[in-house]
C-alpha cells in the first residue's frame, strides 16, 4: 500500500507495508546520506545519525512507525518531523525530504508541489513466493551415494 515520495529526488517509490525506509531508499539508488554519512555510516544501527529524513506529509497519521528510543535520544535537538530512516518502518504513504540538513534551491516550492500531488496506491501485501522445485541430488551427493554402494 505505501508509496514514498522522495521530494528532493522527484521520485515516487512503492514499497510493501513494514519495509525499512533506509533500505527502500538504498535499494532504489537514492542518496540518503550527506558527505559525512557517505564517508562512513553505521549501516542502519541507529548510531551515526546521518540518515536523516524530514517527514513532509503523510497520507494519514502514523505513516511511519513511532520514533524508537534511539531516535528519541539522537534527535533531541532536531526538528520534530525528522526521523532516522534506518529506524523507521513504512506503514502508509508519505512524502519525505532526504538530507534535510543540506541546502535545496526553491525548497518551499518543491515541498508544496510534493504535498499537493496525490499519493498513489502501492502494493497491498507482500508478493507471494513460489515454492522452489524439489532439489535434485548434487554431484557431490551422487558421488557419496555411489561410493557408499561400492564399499
Ligand atoms: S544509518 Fe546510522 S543512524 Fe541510520
Amino acid at each position: 500500500m505505501p508509496v514514498i515520495r522522495f521530494a528532493r529526488e522527484g521520485r515516487d517509490v512503492e514499497c510493501y507495508p513494514g519495509e525499512n525506509l533506509r533500505e527502500v531508499a538504498l535499494r532504489e539508488g537514492l542518496e540518503l546520506y550527506g558527505l559525512k554519512g557517505q564517508l562512513g555510516n553505521c549501516g542502519g544501527c541507529g548510531q551515526c545519525i546521518t540518515c536523516f529524513v524530514d517527514v513532509v506529509a503523510e497520507a494519514s497519521p502514523g505513516a511511519l512507525t513511532p520514533r524508537t528510543a534511539v531516535e528519541d535520544r539522537k534527535l533531541r535537538r532536531r526538528p520534530e518531523g525528522w526521523r532516522l530512516a534506518c529506524q523507521a518502518l513504512v506503514q502508509r504513504s508519505l512524502v519525505v525530504l532526504t538530507r534535510p540538513q543540506a541546502g535545496l534551491a526553491d525548497r518551499e516550492a518543491l515541498l508544496a508541489a510534493a504535498r499537493a500531488e496525490p499519493l498513489g496506491a502501492g502494493p497491498t501485501a507482500w508478493p507471494a513466493t513460489e515454492e522452489p522445485p524439489a532439489a535434485e541430488p548434487t554431484d557431490l551427493e551422487s558421488t557419496a551415494t555411489a561410493g557408499e554402494a561400492v564399499e
